[in-house]
């Protein structure tokens, strides 16, 4: 079976399109490389020696869609083409509202006049309310989106369950990522943000590197163990595996159904910069500041139901994150720019 991946080149895309190719997935990649470069896709292919169709272009192209659902047999779609950073999305929430929400409608549109009804969607753990118990269950409390990034991914979900009312023969999987971060053990995939990082991982790595001269700590006085942030960290071949769990799920499933996929277990900014540091031998130097805003102290997933109904769990540890997260940056020290 085919699977048309938007947002293919990206980094959670790159490993997902790895992982379907090796279970045996024929992938048809679109992507605008707004944030991604074709680079990623060559090296997919050169691990799997496998071939990727790869339409270079924007999902809000209508036109585009029906060429390739027409050029191609697909039987499922994976979205992950949008953009993502949170601080960007204050700034340009139009550019945010447009690329997320009018992806998801052309992308459906078209979906629906080709009567291809599997779909599996990229959400996050942004859309839970700051208020929730933890662990965070996907019954729990959404909205309340401190940006519109959030708000993006909340409404996006809304619309999805709104599909599924209409169209109760879709399958439609909504899956919350926690925190991914590390790379294909390779060290030939990985995340390669522009600019400067937003997220911690890619901060640790770059200064390690010594693209960035410390790490800033965003707050101490969390109530949290060691007063620093406390997050539910994913290795990205887990959560690209998620997918795959995913795609099996919704050939066999109708209706919309929400997934978290974290590992259920936080860890807190001095964890993991000690986890790294221990891991790699490799001084990462940092400060403690104040806390950034919007910031929640502690965020971590129940995955168990993934496991009952996806019979997905991950399995990589901390260990494993913190060591393929620098195989990749010390083997590319200027990501796919090299
Ligand atoms: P990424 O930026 O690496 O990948 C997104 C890809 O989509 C990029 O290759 C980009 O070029 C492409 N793209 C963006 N808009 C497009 C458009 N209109 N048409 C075609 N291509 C387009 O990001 P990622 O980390 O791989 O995230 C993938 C998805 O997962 C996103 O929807 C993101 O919001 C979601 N997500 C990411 C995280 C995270 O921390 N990385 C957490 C939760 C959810
Ligand atoms: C993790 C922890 C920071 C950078 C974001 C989005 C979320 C989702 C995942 C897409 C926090 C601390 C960070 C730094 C630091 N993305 N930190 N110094 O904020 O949990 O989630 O990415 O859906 O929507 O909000 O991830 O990696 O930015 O931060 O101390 O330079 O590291 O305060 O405690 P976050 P993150």
């Amino acid at each position: 079976m085919n699977v048309l991946v938007t947002g293919g080149a990206g980094y959670i895309g790159s490993h997902t399109c790895l992982e379907l190719l090796q279970n045996g997935y024929g992938v048809i990649v679109v992507d605008n490389l707004c944030n991604s470069c074709a680079k990623s896709l060559d090296r997919v292919r050169e691990l799997t020696g496998k071939e990727i169709t790869f339409y270079e272009g924007d999902v809000r192209d209508e036109a585009l869609l029906r060429k390739i659902f027409a050029e191609n047999e697909i039987g499922c779609v994976i979205h992950f083409a949008g953009l993502k950073a949170v601080g960007e999305s204050v700034a340009k929430p139009w550019e945010y509202y447009d690329n997320n929400l009018n992806s998801t409608l052309v992308l459906t549109k078209v979906m629906k006049q080709v009567g291809m009804k599997n779909i599996i969607f990229s959400s996050s753990a942004t859309v839970y309310a700051t208020d929730n118990e933890m662990p965070l269950q996907e019954t729990s409390r959404t909205g309340n989106c401190t940006n519109p990034y959030g708000w993006t991914k909340y409404m996006s979900e809304q619309i999805f369950q709104s599909f599924a009312t209409a169209e109760p023969d879709w399958s439609i999987v909504l899956l919350r990522y926690f925190n991914p971060i590390g790379a294909h053990e390779s060290g030939r995939i990985g995340e390669d943000p522009r600019g400067v990082p937003n997220n911690l991982m890619p901060y640790i790595t770059q200064v390690a590197i010594g693209r960035r001269e410390q790490l800033s700590v965003f707050g101490d006085d969390y109530d949290t163990p060691d007063g620093t942030g406390v997050r539910d960290y994913i290795h990205v071949v887990d959560l690209a595996r998620g997918h795959v769990a995913a795609v099996k799920y919704v050939a066999t499933h109708q209706g919309c159904e929400v997934f978290n996929l974290g590992t259920g277990t936080g860890y807190s900014v001095l964890d993991m910069v000690h986890a790294f540091i221990d891991v790699n031998r490799v001084p990462v130097p940092y400060v403690m500041t104040d806390r950034r805003p919007g910031d929640v102290g502690i965020c971590y997933a129940d995955p168990s139901k993934s496991e009952k109904l996806l019979g997905w769990k991950a399995i990589h540890d901390l260990k494993d994150m913190c060591r393929d997260s620098w195989n990749w940056q010390s083997k590319n020290p200027m990501g796919y720019g090299e």
